[in-house]
């Protein structure tokens, strides 16, 4: 079969040239006589490569000298826990939360220390995330303010960095890193499973302020120890080689495209279009409110559930996969991340078109 259209929300398409790339150096990457997964961590060839990814990455994040890149395991639900392990230790955090994956790890926090939720929008379905200046000052000693800048499920997305005030701005980025411009030297932990934007499953990356590693709780294990991540330079164990390889690979894409602001060019055409489809009829209906509209997830509906099983089906046979809204939301959801196509939207507006003369 050949490969279709992908709209999955991760993990999730990549850049057609990337997947070349990764093809041939799992048989021979240049210079080291083997193919990618053959090679130890701590040669040379590898060195390059994870050097390179760290560059990249501070490039495109436009991060600032005191601020470190690494690549954990553990998926960005293990910062769930390791952010507030290192960083909460009986303290209090503010936490927003916007969807099912904000919700996890205010469940996780909460058991390292007090956790304020300063904000949700639990009660109305998650249908929106806060505007500017929604969110209340913060309870004085709050350690820090933690929020996830795009709900994946539900498809809801930050237009703006909150002010933390005093307290240090942690940013779960899972589904919308390196997909728009941000001055990402405002983050004193940003942390993004790799999934979506930037690679394979396997690597999550972690961005921490140098400032912030005297505070870390000492006593923790080493693997789960910001500083000694630091120091070892994501080397404590053997990291996830291939992973890195390809999170390298996607960020020289990024910028031989153009940089995050020709992805958020693309990508907001690509959504301006899915969601023009969806307002255009009463027959769809969008998740979340317009103000709060992800440009990465678009989650929307049918007028009934038997109608989106029957979308996803069709649109399945019709070569569109990865349309099924995810199995805590329901409905349908259309991922837009740097990889996908206009082709791919294009084909989607055109059968949703479609099915709705045939189901309308
Ligand atoms: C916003 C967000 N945070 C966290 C996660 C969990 O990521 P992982 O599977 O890497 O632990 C996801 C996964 O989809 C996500 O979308």
């Amino acid at each position: 079969m050949a490969r279709e259209h992908n709209f999955s929300a991760g993990p999730a398409a990549l850049p057609e040239p990337v997947i070349r790339e990764a093809q041939e150096a799992l048989w021979e990457l240049p210079g080291a006589g083997a193919g990618v997964l053959e090679i130890s961590h701590r040669g040379k060839v590898f060195d390059a490569v994870v050097h390179s990814a760290r560059d990249r990455l501070r490039r495109l994040l436009g991060l600032a000298e005191d601020q470190e890149v690494l690549f954990l395991h553990g998926g960005a639900r293990t910062q769930f826990y390791q952010v507030p392990l290192n960083l909460l230790r009986g303290g209090r955090a503010a936490y927003v939360e916007t969807g099912a994956w904000s919700t996890y790890a205010i469940d996780d926090a909460r058991r390292y220390g007090e956790v304020d939720v300063v904000w949700s929008s639990r009660d109305t379905g998650f249908d929106r995330v806060p505007a500017r200046g929604d969110l209340p000052p913060l309870a004085s000693g709050t350690r820090y303010l933690h929020y996830t800048s795009n709900n994946t499920i539900y498809g809801g997305q930050f237009d703006h960095v909150p002010d933390p005030g005093d307290a240090w701005l942690v940013c779960d980025a899972s589904s919308d890193i390196l997909s728009r411009p941000v001055d990402g030297a405002r983050f004193d932990l940003l942390y993004a499973g790799a999934q979506k934007n930037l690679g394979p499953s396997g690597v999550t990356v972690v961005v921490v302020r140098r400032g912030l590693l005297d505070h870390c709780d000492p006593e923790l294990p080493s693997m789960l120890r910001y500083p000694v991540q630091v120091a070892k330079e994501s080397m404590l164990n053997t990291p996830s080689t291939f992973a890195i390889f390809v999170v390298e690979r996607v960020c020289a894409w990024i910028e031989a495209e153009g940089g995050v602001a020709e992805m958020a060019r693309r990508t907001e055409a690509r959504a301006q279009q899915l969601y023009g489809a969806i307002d255009a009829s009463d027959f769809w209906t969008g998740r979340v409110q317009p103000a709060s509209r992800s440009r990465m997830n678009v989650a929307f509906r049918t007028p009934s559930a038997e109608l989106d099983a029957r979308f996803v089906a069709e649109a399945e046979a019709a070569g569109l996969r990865g349309l099924k809204g995810h199995r805590s939301a329901g409905g349908l959801r259309a991922s837009l991340y740097n990889a996908q196509t206009d082709a791919a939207v294009e084909a989607l507006v055109a059968f949703m078109a479609d099915f709705e003369v045939r189901h309308g």
